[in-house]
């Protein structure tokens, strides 16, 4: 776990699919019992903050469809640099920066799966933005803190517990910052529904409800010289697609979860993640889509999807309180991640915006009037948007995903410019990660209740829960 090796690295590495397929083993959820995972080496994360950055220094591994909109939203930032990117392409590369007019030494940091690692030994960055595919998250986020940076790595953090504790423990060892890059976290409803969770306006939380029912089936076109891309590179579906026939379970938790949690304040002093059961429906969607749009000998004809098109989780809290979480890419049906949140005085509800408060006169009548939604909702918008969004929308609402993006990365460059706690810390990463290996175990074994391991060891119960940021 200490040196993550090269050998290591290319063997765990997405760009080969056999080398991909036989990490897909089932782990058992034991991880708590090996002491080398679990013992601490170093000092609690939960609301560190690091010497504070004058002039940021950012490097970028991975510069496909997700990481170029990091690197174009970190660069409209002052007192900030961009040493370097790289990718696996050096035309990625290039396009990259001829696009975004940078004049950048990127010389050896492409074409080759361990490039990423002389990028950062040459150019030691205070940060490393890591948008590549899946697999790939772990070692390089454990590597970059080992070598002195603080990560900022998509989502989700890895796929398996063990990962997710070599995470931890570098974070905590190296006393590097580790956040997912959770956007979602940033959208105006979500801030809002922070806000008015916040003010105590719908009471005890009892029930929140999470998904990304997402249909992505188009992006088994992302081949090479696929038509969604146009710099002709294997895109998002080249990798991703595999993950549905050498994974299971919901592979794709956060964006829904992520913002559930932070409203109950979980692993952040309230409360916590406890047990979990799982269940998904059949597999169709992609055998039929890949039958209808390829050819009878194309790989995509020859997978065995092998995980259920619609997954269903429910995780229960430490308190009892619980969070049904839906992953679906598969279905045709509208995106939605839910994002609803249940109190003992109120329901706020996403897909589409709607809000309830308790009344006196329902609560004894029975009888209740609808959500307020629509064009009612504009005199809620006034009264609880999150000061956040009021201050930064304006400067964000072009930065991608309607403006979630550029608030993300406002708030990253704001933090560690100022030396204070980010808004999402490694362990809330890594929660919201676990959702994965932890439904895979749940489904295989008919839905049994897997519990989640405590990244936070117990401390937990003294961080603080995040803020209402002005
Ligand atoms: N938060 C969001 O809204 C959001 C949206 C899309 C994707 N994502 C996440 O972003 C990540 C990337 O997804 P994507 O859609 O951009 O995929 P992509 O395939 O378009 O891009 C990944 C890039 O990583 C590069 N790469 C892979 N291995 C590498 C290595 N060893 N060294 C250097 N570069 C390497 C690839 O060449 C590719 O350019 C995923 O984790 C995904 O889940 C998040």
């Amino acid at each position: 776990m200490k040196n993550y090796s090269r050998r290591k690295f290319i063997k765990k590495s997405g760009i080969s699919a056999i080398a991909s397929i036989g990490t897909s083993v089932i782990l058992n959820n034991s991880c708590e019992d090996d002491i080398s995972i679990s013992q601490s080496q170093g000092k609690y994360m939960g609301d560190f903050s690091a010497p504070k950055i004058k002039n940021i220094k950012a490097a970028f591994i991975g510069v496909g469809s997700r990481g170029i909109g990091h690197v174009n939203n970190f660069k409209t930032h002052k007192d900030t640099e961009i040493l370097s990117v790289c990718d696996l392409y050096k035309k990625r590369v290039e396009n990259l920066t001829k696009k975004l007019n940078l004049n950048l030494s990127t010389d050896g940091y492409w074409g080759d799966e361990n490039a990423w690692i002389k990028m950062v030994e040459d150019k030691r960055p205070d940060i490393v933005f890591i948008s590549t595919n899946w697999d790939n998250h772990a070692p390089m986020a454990i590597r970059c803190m080992e070598l002195g940076s603080h990560v900022f790595v998509e989502v989700p953090l890895a796929n398996t517990i063990e990962d997710l504790w070599k995470i931890v423990n570098t974070s905590e060892k190296t006393q590097k910052h580790c956040m997912m890059l959770e956007n979602v976290n940033y959208a105006r409803e979500e801030l809002m529904f922070l806000n008015i969770c916040r003010q105590g306006k719908i009471g005890e939380f009892l029930h929140a409800e999470a998904a990304y029912i997402h249909d992505l089936r188009w992006q088994m076109m992302e081949k090479n010289n696929n038509m969604q891309i146009p710099d002709d590179f294997p895109g998002t579906g080249s990798w991703r697609t595999k993950q549905y026939s050498k994974n299971i379970g919901n592979l794709y938790p956060t964006h829904g979860l992520g913002p559930v949690a932070q409203y109950m304040s979980l692993a952040r002093g309230d409360d916590n993640f406890n047990k979990i059961v799982s269940l998904s429906s059949p597999s169709r969607g992609r055998e039929l889509f890949a039958k209808n749009h390829f050819p009878k000998d194309d790989e995509w004809n020859k997978i065995n999807y092998q995980n259920g098109d619609i997954n269903t989780s429910i995780i229960k809290t430490t308190y009892g309180k619980t969070i049904m979480i839906q992953w679906d890419e598969t279905s045709p049906r509208p995106y939605t991640r839910h994002n609803l949140i249940q109190g003992t005085k109120g329901t706020l509800a996403g897909f589409p915006t709607r809000v309830f408060f308790d009344n006196k006169e329902g609560a004894l009548s029975g009888v209740y009037s609808g959500w307020i939604q629509g064009g009612d909702l504009d005199s809620i918008y006034k009264k609880y948007d999150h000061p956040l969004y009021k201050r930064l929308n304006d400067k964000t609402s072009n930065s991608g995903h309607g403006g979630m993006d550029g608030i993300m990365m406002y708030r990253i460059i704001e933090c560690l410019k100022k030396g204070s706690p980010l808004d999402q810390n490694v362990y809330e990463g890594a929660f919201w990660s676990a959702v994965t290996p932890l439904s895979r175990i749940s489904v295989i074994n008919d839905g049994a209740p897997q519990s989640f391991p405590d990244f936070t060891r117990g401390n937990w119960k003294s961080t603080k829960p995040l803020d209402i940021i002005q």
